[in-house]
């Protein structure tokens, strides 16, 4: 099926609506489809019915997503823990956030965040919409509205005052800025943030362009696929399977975060954490939830030394990385191919209102 067809379907509705009668609101802007970024090869991405794609509103989620005056404290946008420099992660072992709230986790990256159904390293939020409210007024953003400190509405409040925003809401909305229409805008810009035949040599090469990879990297990927069966969890187009699993990491402290447990109610997936996503890997240090590993090839040894051991260790998709037994020439390949996931793209600011 054609990538072309969606949109245009998600947009029917508003349309037959739009003719109705004329006691309605604003209709939101209407676009020809466009054809968004998506991950060549791999299934649609899921948008959600009420949220469709449109230029403005990826335009308008661009520009909150990169504006300071969302935070709480006025000097955090959403980019800023999500560098380009860094992978689209933040250079920390874990979050700093608004009002320099030291945070319990790792920054991960962005790419391909419109493909998972869960987010977050336990899958606690079930859709980027949900997720954005809950990162502006938690501690990422820092919009508490507690103790003089703006909530989500009063931040609302501002933007509406700065007419360059209130036109951009009521043309894609039909309405003022609302968290809600807040939160729709950032998430259909995040749909946007994708690994395409362009940007990855990877995506490339596993669209049958023989040539996006050399032969040490391509070795590398027959290691990492077949070797050490890396993709029993780094699995397909995204790297990841959108599962949880335990390879002992934080589990030796002396208060473990129990990761997908706490969310799941079950004691099996205690220590679990989302499968991430390995494009940019290179630059996205330091590793794992915690960020309790410093170096790629440290994070990797310890993946191919079987996670480390605990109760709950995914010792069954783990057996192959710990009986690869590499040698050092396999060892290069394999970091060969991690430093090919790196993305080639250009980050285009853009300009606020
Ligand atoms: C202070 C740094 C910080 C800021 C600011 C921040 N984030 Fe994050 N982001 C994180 C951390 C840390 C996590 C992981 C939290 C967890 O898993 O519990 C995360 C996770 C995410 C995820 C989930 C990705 C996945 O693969 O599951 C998305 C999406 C996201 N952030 C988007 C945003 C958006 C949108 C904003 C602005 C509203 C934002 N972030 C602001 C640090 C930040
Ligand atoms: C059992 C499933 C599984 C297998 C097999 C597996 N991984 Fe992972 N990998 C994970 C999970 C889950 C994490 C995150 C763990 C955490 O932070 O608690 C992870 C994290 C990583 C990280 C750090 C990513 C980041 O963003 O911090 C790298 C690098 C990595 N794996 C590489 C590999 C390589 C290379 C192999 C094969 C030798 C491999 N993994 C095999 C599940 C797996």
């Amino acid at each position: 099926m054609s990538r072309l067809s969606v949109p245009m379907i998600l947009v029917m509705p508003l349309l037959l609506l739009h003719c109705g009668g004329g006691s309605m609101e604003e209709a939101p802007e209407m676009e020809a489809p466009m054809a968004w970024p998506e991950i060549a090869g791999y299934e649609l991405m899921a948008i959600p019915e009420d949220n469709p794609m449109t230029e403005a509103k990826v335009a308008l989620g661009k520009q909150l997503y990169y504006d300071q005056r969302l935070s709480g404290d006025g000097n955090r946008s959403c980019y800023g823990c999500h560098l380009k420099e860094h992978g689209l992660t933040d250079g920390r072992a874990m979050a700093l956030g608004a009002f320099d709230k030291q945070l319990t986790r790792a920054a991960p990256t962005m790419w391909n965040v419109g493909y998972y159904d869960t987010l977050y390293w336990d899958g606690r939020s079930t859709a980027l919409e949900k997720q954005v409210l809950g990162a502006w007024g938690g501690g990422n953003m820092g919009a508490s509205g507690a103790d003089g400190v703006p909530s989500p509405d009063d931040i609302c409040a501002t933007l509406n005052e700065i007419p360059g925003y209130a036109e951009q809401f009521q043309a894609v909305f039909g309405g003022p800025a609302t968290p809600d229409h807040v939160a729709y805008a950032i998430a259909a810009f995040m749909r946007t943030i994708v690994t395409t035949t362009e940007n990855s040599r990877f995506i490339a090469f596993q669209n049958g362009d023989e040539t996006a990879l050399n032969d040490q990297e391509k070795n590398g990927w027959m290691i990492f696929s077949e070797k050490a069966k890396c993709t029993n969890c780094h699995d397909g187009r995204l790297l990841a399977d959108k599962q949880f699993h335990n390879v002992g990491i934080g589990m030796d402290a002396e208060s473990p975060d129990i990761g997908r447990a706490k969310v799941s109610e079950n004691e099996e997936d205690t220590g679990a954490f989302k499968t991430p996503s390995l494009f940019d890997i290179s630059k996205s240090g330091p590793y794992f939830h915690d960020g309790s590993v410093e170096t790629l090839e440290e994070a990797v040894d310890l993946m191919l030394a079987g996670g480390k051991e605990n109760e709950w260790l995914d010792e069954t998709n783990l057996s192959d990385a710990k009986n690869a037994d590499l040698s050092d020439e396999e060892k290069a390949d394999l970091m060969a191919f991690l430093m090919a996931l790196d993305v080639d793209y250009t980050i285009e600011e853009p300009m606020l209102p």
